[in-house]
């Protein structure tokens, strides 16, 4: 319901009730569908209504309530949930891409998104990286034959935000469509359709299911995209979410408000307390003053969102011997989780790059990137403040 705000739509939007008039929404753990019919097959095959399925690698019930509970927060016409975030990613570019096209992206990527950018390179589409905070590049690059601008719109390790609005306007005047990566904004911070955006992507596993259980993703866009574009490159190349993850995220965006508002509202509070310590050489976060994008970040998502990243004085020694000494917060390589998670990009997610790109890129070995979860702000800023003591 298009009045409704989002902590309702949250809750209540996409919900299909069975016969039984079950209170949580049902996990139809189905691949196929019964007909009454031979008919009834023949005609659900040239056009299904949207109360009818035909197979779970085209649509299924369950997953058709997320798709439309996270197309109204989104406020797009429709979407297509998928197996992973990279899933989202690939699918949004390769099904709208073909050989001779062209695409400009950001080079502040995350490793996977990069890695599909070059799939793309070997099937005949060329892609051009930019500095995404430079809208002077992204003018230079973008030409006629130029199908689509894609970046992070705010990039992964080192946060660099990207000004939506100021990027879209660029690529709509040459006829490019815009397809955003928005898992740092999260859904809760994002204005990205609102701000020029013809693609939203996200990663589910992220911030909405936010309690590390399943992959998934989704694509976000105007039905006839979704519809048209990227519903038949999906049911055709298998990448469906499966119904009982769609339910995980279904019960995650329940509570995805509440819980990103307080992530964000913690992350503020350890960025501005690390800021200045004297064993960090940088603290980068949206929300800080000092961040070259802060004001663009208020202005576009109107928070610094929920991951920090720090860079330890005394490089990668260092940084390990932070990492090894954490008590709370958990290593590993997901975000958006109710756990705090410390990755070490060189090392993990963005291992792949060669050494001058992550140099390029700022992804130094005395970089951490800190996913704030749901603990106790105070308990999170002494365990910091221990392992920042040893090293
Ligand atoms: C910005 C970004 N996009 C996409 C993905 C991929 O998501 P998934 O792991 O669900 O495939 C990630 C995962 O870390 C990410 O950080």
């Amino acid at each position: 319901m298009a009045d409704w705000k989002t902590r309702t739509k949250l809750i209540h939007e996409g919900v299909r009730r069975s016969q039984y008039g079950e209170m949580s929404e049902a996990i139809f753990l189905t691949q196929g569908f019964v007909y009454d019919s031979a008919e009834q097959a023949e005609a659900r095959f040239v056009e299904a209504g949207a109360d009818e399925f035909i197979y779970a690698r085209y649509g299924n019930p369950t997953v058709r309530m997320f798709e439309e509970r996270i197309a109204a927060i989104e406020g797009a016409e429709d979407a297509f949930a998928t197996a992973s975030g990279m899933a989202a990613v690939n699918a949004a570019l390769t099904s709208m891409l073909k050989a001779g096209d062209h695409v400009v992206a950001a080079r502040a990527l995350f490793g996977s998104c990069l890695y599909v950018l070059d799939i793309l390179g070997r099937f005949g589409v060329e892609v051009t990286l930019v500095d995404g905070t430079d809208l002077a590049a992204w003018r230079a690059a973008v030409r006629p034959g130029t199908r689509a601008v894609f970046f992070e719109t705010v990039s992964n390790p080192t946060l660099e935000v990207i000004d939506i609005a100021a990027v879209a306007e660029i690529a709509h005047a040459a006829g490019a469509l815009v397809i955003v990566d928005n898992v740092f904004a999260t859904p809760v911070y994002s204005r990205a359709v609102a701000q020029g955006a013809d693609v939203v992507v996200y990663s589910a596993t992220k911030h909405i299911d936010g309690g590390g259980r399943c992959l998934g993703g989704v694509i976000c866009g105007s039905r006839d995209h979704v519809r048209k574009v990227v519903e038949p490159y999906l049911k055709h190349t298998g990448a469906a979410m499966s119904p009982f993850n769609a339910w995980v995220m279904l019960k995650g965006m329940e509570t995805l408000d509440l819980r990103v508002r307080a992530q964000a509202a913690t992350a503020q509070r350890l960025a501005e307390a690390l800021d200045g310590h004297p064993k960090l050489a940088r603290v980068l976060f949206p929300g800080l003053p000092g961040h070259p994008q802060h004001d663009l970040a208020m202005r576009q998502m109107g928070a610094g969102g929920t991951v920090i990243s720090v860079e330890v004085a005394g490089g990668q020694r260092a940084a390990f011997a932070l990492l090894n000494a954490l008590r709370i917060v958990k290593i590993s390589n997901n975000l958006g989780d109710s756990k705090t998670i410390a990755t070490h990009p060189a090392t993990t997610t963005h291992q792949r790059l060669p050494e001058d790109q992550k140099r390029v890129l700022g992804i130094t070995p005395g970089l951490i990137r800190l996913s704030v979860g749901l603990e106790d702000a105070d308990d999170l800023l002494a365990d910091l403040s221990q392992a920042l003591e040893v090293i």
